[in-house]
């Protein structure tokens, strides 16, 4: 609770300063050239709602940060963790490489190939979602008093619900510590309690941004297999990093065969 000089909070301010000036800066250029641009910031510079208000730069810095923490990092987070993987049941690389090529030849997967006519991809970025959802943790408030493993739960409490403890249940995942793309077959997907398996959470507040993280993954992973093998570094050791969300500590090392 400190905010003096020196202090976790006032490195917080001097850090959020930073970013804001990157952002409001570069609004600024774009509105001050006339030329909003063709990617995301332009469209929220430009957009209008019915009485044709605009989104004040503070609303579009915001929005700008919101993309980029919860759609940068988990995306990236979770192509990192397939890798990782991968490199360690290369048996999985080949099938995955194998498959890419059958759908693709010497091309790029175009979306719908990525999501309708590649299973095995498929399962293998789902089983790495099960095993490091990058977004691990997600704060609620409970809407009425309920029970649970013989606690009582008054209602307004704030309560975390986390994918990680529940992509690991033995009884609902055996084996849970593995990384067994099987078991996302169709089969095996339609056979799981609702809500176990949450990597994009759920309910009304679910990932907005779900089907676009998991086209980027997607076409990320089946570019790099077009050409490339991913291997760990000799001696290498995985330390997860919790904060903000899910990563490799550190980065993760490859060697590009
Ligand atoms: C692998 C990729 C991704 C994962 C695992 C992921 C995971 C999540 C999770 C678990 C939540 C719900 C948090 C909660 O319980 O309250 C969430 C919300 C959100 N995500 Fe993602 N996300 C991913 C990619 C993206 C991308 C690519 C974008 C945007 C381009 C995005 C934007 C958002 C936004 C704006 C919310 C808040 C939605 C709301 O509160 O209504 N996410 N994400």
């Amino acid at each position: 609770m400190l905010r003096g000089p020196g202090s976790p909070f006032s490195r917080l301010r001097r850090v959020r300063q930073t970013l804001d000036g990157i952002i409001l800066g570069e609004i600024a250029r774009r509105r001050r050239e006339g030329h909003a641009g063709d990617d995301i910031l332009g469209l929220l510079i430009e957009a209008e709602d019915s009485e044709g208000e605009r989104f004040t730069d503070e609303q579009v810095r915001d929005q700008i940060l919101t993309l980029l923490f919860a759609g940068h990092d988990t995306t990236t987070s979770t192509v990192a963790f397939l890798f990782y993987e991968l490199a360690r049941h290369p048996e999985w690389a080949e099938r995955l490489a194998a498959e890419r090529k059958a759908v693709a030849g010497d091309g790029d997967p175009d979306a719908a190939q990525l999501f309708g006519e590649m299973p095995e991809l498929d399962m293998a970025v789902h089983e790495t979602l099960r095993l490091y959802p990058p977004a691990w943790i997600g704060p609620r408030r409970s809407a009425m008093e309920f029970e649970f493993g013989g606690y009582r739960i008054p209602a307004g409490l704030p309560v975390s619900y986390s994918s990680w403890a529940s992509h690991r249940l033995p009884e609902v995942f055996p084996d849970p510590h593995a990384f067994k793309p099987e078991r996302f077959g169709p089969e095996g997907r339609a056979n799981l309690p609702k809500g176990a398996y949450i990597p994009f959470g759920g309910g009304p507040r679910i990932c907005i941004g779900m089907r676009f993280g998991e086209l980027e993954i997607r076409a990320i992973a089946a570019t790099v297999l077009r050409r490339f093998r991913l291997d760990l570094e000799p001696g290498w050791s995985m330390r997860v990093r919790q904060m903000p969300t899910l990563s490799p500590r550190g980065g993760l090392p490859m060697r590009v065969v």
